[in-house]
């Protein structure tokens, strides 16, 4: 497969946010091989160089429903589902982060493969809700969440609400008990994690809109206020430390730092609180430059950590659970684009315009993300060209693949691909330009289904009301 190159020189040290390392500068080796660290399980180039997913090949599907179009392997999403619930066993619980991806059909995926699920909005809410996930596997989360957001969550029974500041704990506590409920929650800290010592986004440090910093005794005044309160049960610690994180190290320090609170607690209180909860953030491989940890690693990880610091501090172990959302869908998914344009510009490089954009792909403007990209309706041995995959709007920083190889022969209608898009892709997606959004095609042994349908412009005239 074409692999990320920065041949204008050296990049400035780590200006993505995630804190991943520039990519390697190597040219192309095998434009038509495709790394299984970067595609999907059941991706593979067929004899007549055509790739295919789930037994199907990406000519039929960009036929059947256009481009741009976001492929997603459902066997391959539910392996990964089920390779997080099989290594956290079942003194654990996986919810699932819907903001990385959210359809009914993967509610239902994720109940038969016995995950819980994550929301963070009265909308994310109500898919879950509507697919038929019970309420009691749900958390909600959000630093705002409106009153009329926590009631629905409340009334509906979900099994718990993170809170995120005084202020809420406060308000949830009150709706709850107007309700007549005892709402069950956990209180979210910033455990301070600062973002330069190591390579993730940080949401643990303390100067930021998340959580209640454990500095200052904040966060130990934040469960003294709510285990006073009646419409509460406090049931635990939450801690995010940030996205796509290769360094077991941070969690290291916030499991660390989550215990020390939990003992402080049990001193002050006589209270064992039940229950930690240690996020999601675990990195995915967008090149092959990058080398992700399995799901069995970060669940021996997370439980040494957390049953060390309890015995240190003589607690009872608490019940884990963690909440990956890109770890499980950005690899299951790919977007399909058909090339509409190739630009060379002389002793630069060449410009591929494809069909869709940052409509569908923002996190290449957003954060300087890096992708890799394929030629994928047929193989070429053409020698490799050094490309610049942008999309069809109106702005230069309209990139989806920024430094890329592909066959110098590549031509209009030609079908490429760009991996590991099934995460903060189609949930990050916008009508910019009145673009109209992308479907979702799942496939599975040898069949496809549109799981979230492609836009249209009727859709987009029914909100023009005026
Ligand atoms: N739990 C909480 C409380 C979170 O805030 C997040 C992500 C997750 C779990 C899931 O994190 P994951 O395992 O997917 O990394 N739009 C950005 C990522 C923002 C993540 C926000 N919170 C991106 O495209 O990289």
């Amino acid at each position: 497969m074409s692999r990320s190159a920065h041949p204008a020189g050296p990049r400035h040290a780590d200006v993505l946010p995630e804190g991943r390392s520039a990519a390697s500068t190597a040219p192309a080796e095998d434009l038509n091989a495709l790394d299984p660290k970067v595609w999907a399980h059941t991706v593979a180039r067929g004899a007549d160089g055509v790739v295919t997913v789930g037994g199907l090949p990406v000519t039929q599907l960009a036929e059947e429903y256009g481009t741009p179009a976001y492929v997603l392997d459902e066997a391959d999403f539910r392996d990964r589902a089920r390779a997080w619930r099989t290594a956290f066993g079942a003194d654990a619980d996986v919810f699932y982060a819907g903001k990385a991806f959210l359809s009914r059909a993967v509610v239902r995926w994720l109940d038969e493969e016995g995950l819980n699920l994550d929301v963070c909005s009265g909308g994310e809410l109500a898919t879950a809700l509507a697919a038929g996930m019970s309420a009691e596997r749900i958390a909600f989360h959000g630093n705002n969440k409106s009153p009329e957001e926590i009631e629905r969550a409340v009334r509906a029974g979900v099994g718990r609400i993170v809170l995120d500041s005084f202020q809420e704990i406060v308000r949830v506590a009150h709706i709850a008990q107007s309700l007549g409920k005892r709402q069950r929650v956990q209180i979210r800290i910033t455990v301070g994690v600062e973002a330069h010592t190591h390579e993730f986004i940080a949401t643990a440090h303390e100067d930021q809109k998340f959580g209640i910093p454990l500095a200052g005794g904040q966060a130990a005044e934040a469960v003294r206020r709510a285990l006073q309160l009646d419409g509460l049960e406090v049931i635990g610690i939450h801690s995010h430390i940030g996205s796509q994180i290769f360094d077991m190290s941070g969690f290291e320090v916030a499991a660390h730092r989550v215990v020390g609170l939990l003992k402080d607690v049990r001193d002050e209180h006589g209270v064992e609180l039940p229950e930690i909860d240690l996020g999601g953030g675990l990195g995915i491989a967008y090149t092959s430059d990058d080398d992700p940890r399995e799901p069995h690693e970060i669940a021996k990880a997370l439980t040494e950590i957390v049953t060390r610091e309890c015995e240190a501090a003589r607690l009872a172990t608490p019940r884990i659970s963690v909440e990956p959302g890109r770890a499980i869908v950005g690899p299951t998914a790919f977007t399909l684009y058909e090339v509409g344009t190739v630009k060379p510009l002389d002793g630069l490089r060449t410009y591929v315009s494809v069909d869709g954009g940052m409509s569908d792909n923002i996190r290449t403007a957003l954060y300087d993300a890096e992708y890799s990209v394929a030629l994928v309706s047929r193989a070429s041995d053409a020698e490799p060209m050094l490309v610049r995959v942008v999309g069809k709007h109106c702005e230069s920083g309209d990139i989806v693949v920024k430094d890329a190889f592909l066959p110098g022969d590549l031509a209009p209608g030609d079908l490429i691909a760009v991996p590991a898009t099934g995460a903060y892709c189609r949930s990050m997606a916008s009508n910019y330009n009145h673009a109209l959004r992308p479907p979702v095609v799942s496939v599975r042994d040898g069949e496809a289904r549109v799981i979230v349908r492609r836009e249209t412009e009727e859709d987009l005239l029914r909100l023009d009301v005026g």
